[in-house]
C-alpha cells in the first residue's frame, strides 16, 4: 500500500483551475509523491490550491520553477528514498539555483529544521495541514528567505477544495474522508505527522463524488487513516450540540455516497478491526456498487504484539470480525498489514501471525518489517531488539504463504464470471485491456472494442498470483 511510486501530475491539467490570483503566472509547478493514497490526493489538493494562484503544472522537472515533494515517514526506508531524491535536486540546483524546492507531508512534519537549515536540502516545508499557505510560502522563498510551516490542525479537511486529478480522463479517483489519526499504534509516526483525527463534512464529500461521476469517473476510494471512526455532526460546525440524529457515521456516509448513482463503484482504506462494526458491513452488503472488498490490518497474529503494538484488540476479537465479515459480505476479498519482527516478538509470537494467516487466508497482504519510528510510543517503551537476520527470515516465510494464498484465492475465481470496470490498456499489451474485480483483483483480457471506463463481465480462464486473465463475455449498458 505504501511502497513509494512516482506520480507527476498531468500537464494536460493546465488551465482547468480558475485562475484567482496571478502570484504563479508563467511558473511551472512538478509535484513528485511517495507513500500512502493519502499522499497522492493531498498532492491533487496542492496542485488544486496553486493552479489558482495562475501555476501551471508539468511532468518535465527540468522545466519547473517549483518543486515539490510529497514525503512519507511510515518506515526509515522510504525516508531515504526521498533524502536521496533531494539529493539530486539539490544537485539540479547547480545549474539552476533560480529553481525551488520544497518538501510537503509527512518528512516536513518531522524533519523540518533538518532539512531547511542543517542539511540545507530545501527552501521550503510545508507540513499537511498548512497546504492553503503554499502560495504565501513560495512568495517568501522568491524575495530570498527560507519559508516553513509545519502548523497542525484539529480542523483542517481542505473539504472546500476541488483537487485537480492526477490523470485527466481518469476513472478511478481517491476521496479523503477523514484526516489525522487518533489511535497511537505503538509503532506509528503517523499520529505525530499528521495530528489529531477530524472527519470532512459528508455534503462535500457526496459532491466531489458527485462532480467525479459527472466528469466521467466510475470509482471513488474513501480515504482515512482509520475510516471507521469517520463521524460528523453539527456540532462540528459549532451549529447545534450533539444529537443523533444529526450524526453521519461511516456506514451511513457509506450510503449517502453509493446512492449518488449505480454505476459509481465505492471503495474505502482503511478499516480497523477494533472500530469496524457490523452496520458498515450490512451497507457493504446492500449496495451492488461497494465493492465486496475490505483491506483490514492485523500487523500481528499474537495478542501480546497486539498489545504491546496498543492496536485495541486481541486475536480473537479480530478472528470475529473476519466471521463477521464472511457472515454479512460472503465472497469478500480481504487484505491486510502485517508487521514483522515488532520490539521483543517471539519465534512462537510469530507462529501466530503464521497460523493467523492460515485461518484467515488473506486474499492479499503488505508485509514490512519492523522499523524504529522516533517518538513513537514503541521508540521510547521497547528496544527494537529483533535482529535484522531474524526479521529478514520472518518476513520471508509471510510473504512466501501470502504468495501461495494469493495464487489460491485467485484459482478459486477460474470458471467463474465477474464484472470488471475497464481502467485503460494493460502495461503488458497494447492489444489487452486491464480493469478490476470488485474484489479488486486486477484482470487482463482481449481489447476488442470495449471502452475505459465501462463495465463488462469478464470469464476468468487463467491466473497468477497476482492478476487474472478472461474474456469478456457480456458487455453492461450504463444504469437508467
Ligand atoms: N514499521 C513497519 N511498518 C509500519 N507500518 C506503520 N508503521 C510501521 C513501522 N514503524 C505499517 C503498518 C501500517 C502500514 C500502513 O504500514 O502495517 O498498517
Ligand atoms: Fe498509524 Fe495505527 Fe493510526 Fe494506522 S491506525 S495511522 S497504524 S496510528
Amino acid at each position: 500500500m505504501e511502497e513509494a511510486v512516482n506520480k507527476v501530475i498531468d500537464e494536460s491539467r493546465q488551465g482547468e483551475a480558475v485562475v484567482l490570483s496571478s502570484r504563479g503566472e508563467g511558473k511551472k509547478l512538478y509535484i513528485e509523491s511517495y507513500g500512502c493514497q493519502m499522499n497522492f490526493s493531498d498532492s491533487e489538493v496542492v496542485a488544486s490550491i496553486l493552479t489558482k494562484e495562475g501555476f501551471s503544472t508539468t511532468r518535465n522537472v527540468d522545466e519547473a520553477d517549483v518543486v515539490l515533494i510529497n514525503t512519507c515517514s511510515i518506515r526509515e526506508n522510504a525516508e531515504t528514498r526521498v533524502r536521496n531524491r533531494l539529493t539530486e535536486f539539490k544537485k539540479k540546483k547547480e545549474d539552476k539555483p533560480e529553481m525551488m524546492v520544497g518538501i510537503l507531508g509527512c518528512m516536513a512534519e518531522r524533519l523540518k529544521k533538518s532539512l531547511l537549515e542543517e542539511e540545507k536540502l530545501v527552501d521550503l516545508v510545508a507540513g499537511p495541514d498548512a497546504y492553503r499557505d503554499l502560495p504565501n510560502l513560495i512568495e517568501e522563498v522568491g524575495s530570498g528567505q527560507k519559508a516553513v510551516n509545519v502548523l497542525l490542525s484539529r480542523d483542517e479537511t481542505y473539504a472546500d477544495i476541488s483537487p485537480v486529478r492526477m490523470d485527466k480522463g481518469g476513472v478511478s479517483a481517491f476521496v479523503t474522508i477523514t484526516r489525522g489519526c487518533d489511535n497511537m499504534c505503538s509503532f506509528c509516526v503517523v499520529p505525530f505527522t499528521r495530528g489529531r483525527e477530524r472527519s470532512r463534512d459528508p455534503e462535500t464529500i457526496v459532491e466531489e463524488c458527485r462532480e467525479l461521476f459527472n466528469k466521467g469517473y466510475r470509482e471513488v476510494t474513501l480515504l482515512g487513516q482509520n475510516v471507521d471512526s469517520y463521524r460528523w455532526n453539527m456540532t462540528s460546525k459549532g451549529e447545534i450540540k450533539d444529537n443523533s440524529k444529526l450524526t453521519t457515521n461511516f456506514a451511513q456516509l457509506m450510503e449517502m455516497v453509493a446512492l449518488v448513482s449505480p454505476d459509481l463503484r465505492i471503495r474505502f482504506s482503511t478499516s480497523h478491526p477494533k472500530d469496524m462494526t457490523d452496520d458498515v458491513l450490512e451497507a457493504m452488503a446492500k449496495y451492488e456498487n461497494v465493492c465486496p472488498y475490505i483491506h483490514l490490518p492485523v500487523q500481528s497474529g499474537n495478542s501480546d504484539v497486539l498489545k504491546r503494538m496498543n492496536r485495541g484488540y486481541t486475536r480473537e476479537w479480530y478472528l470475529e470480525r473476519i466471521a463477521a465479515i464472511r457472515r454479512i459480505v460472503p465472497d469478500c476479498a480481504i487484505s491486510t498489514d502485517i508487521i514483522t519482527g515488532f520490539c521483543d516478538e517471539t519465534d512462537s509470537e510469530h507462529e501466530d501471525t503464521i497460523t493467523l494467516m492460515n485461518e484467515v487466508k488473506y486474499d492479499y497482504a503488505y508485509m514490512f518489517k519492523y522499523s524504529e519510528r522516533p517518538k513513537t510510543l514503541a521508540e521510547r517503551r521497547f528496544e527494537d531488539n529483533v535482529d535484522d537476520g531474524i526479521k529478514s527470515k520472518r518476513i520471508t516465510e509471510i510473504i512466501e504463504l501470502q504468495t501461495q494464498h494469493s495464487l489460491e484465492s485467485n484459482q478459486k475465481q477460474i470458471g467463474t464470471t465477474q464484472k470488471v470496470l475497464i481502467e485503460g490498456k494493460s502495461k503488458r499489451s497494447e492489444e489487452q485491456l486491464c480493469g478490476r474485480t470488485g474484489r479488486n483483483s486486477m484482470v487482463i483480457f482481449p481489447k476488442g472494442e470495449y471502452q475505459k471506463g465501462t463495465y463488462v463481465m469478464v470469464k476468468i480462464n487463467d491466473c497468477t498470483s497476482a492478476t487474472l486473465f478472461g474474456e469478456v463475455v457480456e458487455e453492461i449498458p450504463p444504469a437508467k
